[in-house]
């Protein structure tokens, strides 16, 4: 099983990753926490490049095909080894990212980057899609206290300085592609404490694995 975390900066996807990660492995499942760009050392160098607000000059053609190699490593790497001896993979963004910020925010050919999806992942593709949705507001409010808190690790803020416009074009994509997709995709909105929204993805969630 290969489920997805979705939504804007500072939505809780990572947050709220790690919650459904320790009560997965609490019931014995055995499961791998990833993320996107990186998860693996080829694709976190490619992190590095991609979140840098420094490099301001980035082409969205470039970012594209950045994201897209980065993907492909992660995949050979990490996720399909993973998924073929049979755990869970729990994934920290993916193609519907690119989708979103790519196509929707950049404004991107959607077939360009659905062909650079399709040579990144092959046949390998979610199987459930948990999209946390908040305002824009209040997701940079909470992305730019998580940034200022970590004065330590590098200021990956490329996206986080993008205009709302931006973030608001990125966040009506990804409602556009949950409602394409309403059998992968769960939406949850992402107001009210980390428990609560934690308690929501929960109950939508295990009695997929369940039913396999
Ligand atoms: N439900 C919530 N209410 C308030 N703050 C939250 C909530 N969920 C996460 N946060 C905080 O907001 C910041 C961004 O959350 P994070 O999980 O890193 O979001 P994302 O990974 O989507 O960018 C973090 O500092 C986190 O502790
Ligand atoms: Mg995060």
């Amino acid at each position: 099983m290969f489920i997805t975390f979705e939504g804007i900066e500072g939505s809780g996807k990572s947050t709220q990753i790690r919650l459904l990660h320790k009560a997965l492995l609490a019931d014995g499942h055995q499961v791998v926490l990833t993320r996107e760009p990186g998860g693996c050392p080829v694709a976190d160098r490619i992190r590095a490049v991609l979140l840098d607000a420094a490099n301001r000059e980035m082409a969205p053609m470039t970012e594209l095909m950045l994201y897209a190699a980065a993907r492909a490593q992660h995949l050979t790497e990490v996720v399909r080894p993973a998924l073929q001896a049979g755990k869970i993979v729990l994934c920290d963004r993916f193609s519907d990212a690119t989708r979103a910020y790519q196509a929707f925010g950049r404004g991107l050919n959607r077939e360009t980057v659905e062909l650079l999806n399709r040579l990144a992942c092959g046949d390998c593709a979610p199987d459930l899609t948990v999209l946390l949705d908040c305002d824009t507001k209040t997701g940079l409010g909470r992305a730019r206290s998580r940034i200022e808190a970590n004065s330590t690790g590098p200021r990956e803020e490329r996206f986080e300085l993008e205009s709302l416009s931006f973030h608001q074009r990125v966040r009506d994509g990804y409602l556009k592609l949950a409602a394409d997709e309403p059998e992968r995709f769960v939406v949850v909105e992402a107001d009210g404490t980390p428990q609560e929204i934690a308690g929501k993805i929960f109950g939508q969630v295990i009695p997929r694995l369940e039913q396999g």
